[in-house]
C-alpha cells in the first residue's frame, strides 16, 4: 500500500512507509529531525536514539538535500498543533543519492534558477504556484462544463492566421506550410454554431520577440464562444467566470496562497459586476497621467496600470479602435472607427488577462477586412462559410492562463506560472 503525506490524518497511530526526498535535516546527540517532502506535502520525521533503528540513527548524518528515501514509522498528531502530523520514525532506506544539489537555501540568480527549472519546481513557492495553476485549470473547466458548454478543442496546426501575421510560428506540414495556433477562436465560432456554447483550452503560440514579464512564446488560453451573444452578454459571461475561478481558488488553495505570501484581501473583493469603460473614456483617464499617449493607439503596460489603479476590481475596456484590432472584430455600427471588442484588465497592475469581443457577422464586411489585412480569402473560405450558412451574431473571449496565475499568486513574472516556460531566448530545459 502507498501512503502519501497529505493523506496521513487517516492513519494516526498506524505504522506507515513513506517515499520521498530530503527537504531538510537537523541532528543533535539524541534526536534527529528529517523534513520529508513527497510532493503532496512535507512531514517532520523524528528519529529518537534508542527508539529507532540504531544504524538508521548512525547513517542519518550522511543524508543530503534531495536524497530520495523510504521512511517507516508511526503517524502521530503533533502535541501542540492539532491537525499537524509527524512521524515517529523507526527506520529509513536510501533509494537514490543526491550529491551537491544545486539549489541551496542561499539566493540564486534568476538565470541560474531558470536553467535548473526541472529542479526548481521542487521548491516551496514554485510548487505552490503550479498547484494554484492546476486548481485554476480545474475551476475553468468546471465553470464551462457546469454551464452547458461543450469542450471542442481547436487544432494546433492551422493554415490561417487568427491574430495577425507578425508573430506566427511557421512550420512545415508535409509539402505545405502550416502555422502553430495563435488562438482557437475561429474554430470556436464553427463549433459554437454546432453546439451553441463551446470552448477550447490548450496551448497557443506567438513568436513575440519581446522580453516582458507578461509574454510567453507558448501559453495556455481558454476560449469560450457563444452563438447569438453580443458584446454585453460577453462581458457578463467574462465577469461571472473570473469571479468563479478566483473565489474557488481562494477557497481551495489557502495553504498555497499563504506560502506565496499573497494578500488575499485583494482577491476576495473580485466579484461581479466589474466596471466597464469605453475606449474613449479610457483615453481621457490615461492622458491625465501620461501626456504622451496618442488617441487611437493600443495601451502599453503603464497605461493599463493607470486604468486599473482606479479600481479594486478588474475593469473592462470596450470599443477599441478597429484599426488596432484583428480582422474578425465587428465594427461599431454607430461609429465604424471603433470595434465591438472588450478586454479585461486585472487589478494591481497585472494588465490584460482577457481579450475578446463580438465577431463581424456581415459576410461583405468580413471579406473586405480579410483583404484589408492582406490575408488570403482562400485560407478563410471555411470561416466565411459560417456567415453564408445561417450567419448570426457571436461573441467570445480568450483568457490567458499564465497571466491569471501570476495575478492570483502575486508573482511579478509569468515565467514562474507554467512548469517549463518557453520565452524569447529560452527553450531549455
Ligand atoms: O487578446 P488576445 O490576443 O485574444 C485572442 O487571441 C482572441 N482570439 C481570443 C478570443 O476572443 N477567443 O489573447 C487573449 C489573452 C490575453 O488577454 C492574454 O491574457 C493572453 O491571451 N496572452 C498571452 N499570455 C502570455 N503570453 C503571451 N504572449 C500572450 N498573448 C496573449
Ligand atoms: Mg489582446
Amino acid at each position: 500500500m502507498r501512503y502519501f503525506i497529505n493523506d496521513l490524518s487517516k492513519y494516526v497511530g498506524e505504522q506507515v512507509e513513506l517515499k520521498g526526498w530530503v527537504y531538510n535535516s537537523r541532528a543533535s546527540k539524541k534526536i534527529k529531525f528529517l523534513q520529508l517532502r513527497d510532493g503532496t506535502g512535507t512531514l517532520q520525521c523524528i528519529f529518537f536514539k534508542g527508539e529507532c533503528d540504531e544504524s538508521a540513527f548512525e547513517k542519518f548524518n550522511d543524508l543530503t538535500q534531495e536524497t530520495s528515501l523510504k521512511v517507516t514509522g508511526v503517524v502521530r498528531e503533533q502535541p501542540n498543533k492539532p491537525g499537524v502530523f509527524e512521524l515517529g520514525a523507526s527506520n529509513f532506506e536510501v533509494i537514490g543519492s543526491s550529491v551537491d544539489y544545486p539549489i541551496t537555501p542561499k539566493e540564486h540568480g534568476i538565470d541560474f534558477l531558470m536553467n535548473h527549472r526541472h529542479l526548481w519546481l521542487r521548491s516551496k513557492k514554485q510548487h505552490a504556484a503550479i498547484k494554484v495553476r492546476a486548481k485554476l485549470v480545474t475551476a475553468i473547466r468546471d465553470f464551462f462544463d457546469g454551464r452547458g458548454f461543450t469542450l471542442t478543442d481547436a487544432p494546433i496546426f492551422t493554415p490561417n492566421a487568427c491574430e495577425g501575421t507578425t508573430d506566427l510560428f511557421e512550420t512545415k506540414y508535409f509539402d505545405e506550410k502550416a502555422y502553430l495556433s495563435q488562438s482557437g477562436q475561429l474554430y470556436m465560432e464553427a463549433t459554437s454554431a454546432a453546439f451553441g456554447k463551446s470552448y477550447c483550452f490548450g496551448p497557443t503560440f506567438r513568436a513575440e520577440k519581446s522580453k516582458t514579464r507578461r509574454h510567453l512564446i507558448e501559453f495556455w488560453m481558454v476560449e469560450p464562444e457563444v452563438a447569438f451573444n453580443d458584446i454585453y452578454d460577453n462581458m457578463d459571461l467574462a465577469e461571472q467566470f473570473v469571479e468563479y475561478i478566483i473565489q474557488r481558488t481562494l477557497k481551495e488553495c489557502p495553504d498555497e496562497l499563504k506560502t506565496l505570501e499573497r494578500d488575499i484581501t485583494k482577491l476576495s473583493v473580485i466579484k461581479a459586476p466589474f466596471p466597464r469603460i469605453h475606449y474613449k473614456e479610457a483615453v481621457e483617464i490615461i492622458k491625465k497621467e501620461n501626456s504622451d499617449f496618442v488617441d487611437g493607439e493600443d495601451f502599453g503596460g503603464a497605461d493599463e496600470t493607470i486604468l486599473s489603479s482606479k479600481h479594486e476590481k478588474p475593469v473592462f475596456i470596450h470599443h477599441f479602435p478597429a484599426a488596432i484590432k484583428a480582422f474578425y472584430m465587428k465594427e461599431d455600427e454607430e461609429n465604424p472607427k471603433y470595434s465591438m471588442s472588450c478586454d479585461l484588465l486585472a487589478t494591481e497592475g497585472y494588465g490584460e488577462i482577457i481579450g475578446g469581443g463580438q465577431r463581424e457577422d456581415s459576410l461583405e464586411k468580413l471579406l473586405s477586412k480579410i483583404n484589408e489585412h492582406e490575408l488570403s480569402p482562400d485560407d478563410f473560405s471555411w470561416y466565411t462559410d459560417l456567415r453564408k450558412y445561417g450567419g448570426h451574431p457571436s461573441a467570445g473571449f480568450g483568457l490567458g492562463l499564465e497571466r491569471t496565475v501570476a495575478w492570483v499568486c502575486g508573482l511579478s513574472h509569468v515565467r514562474e506560472t507554467i512548469p517549463f516556460p518557453r520565452m524569447y531566448g529560452r527553450q531549455y530545459p
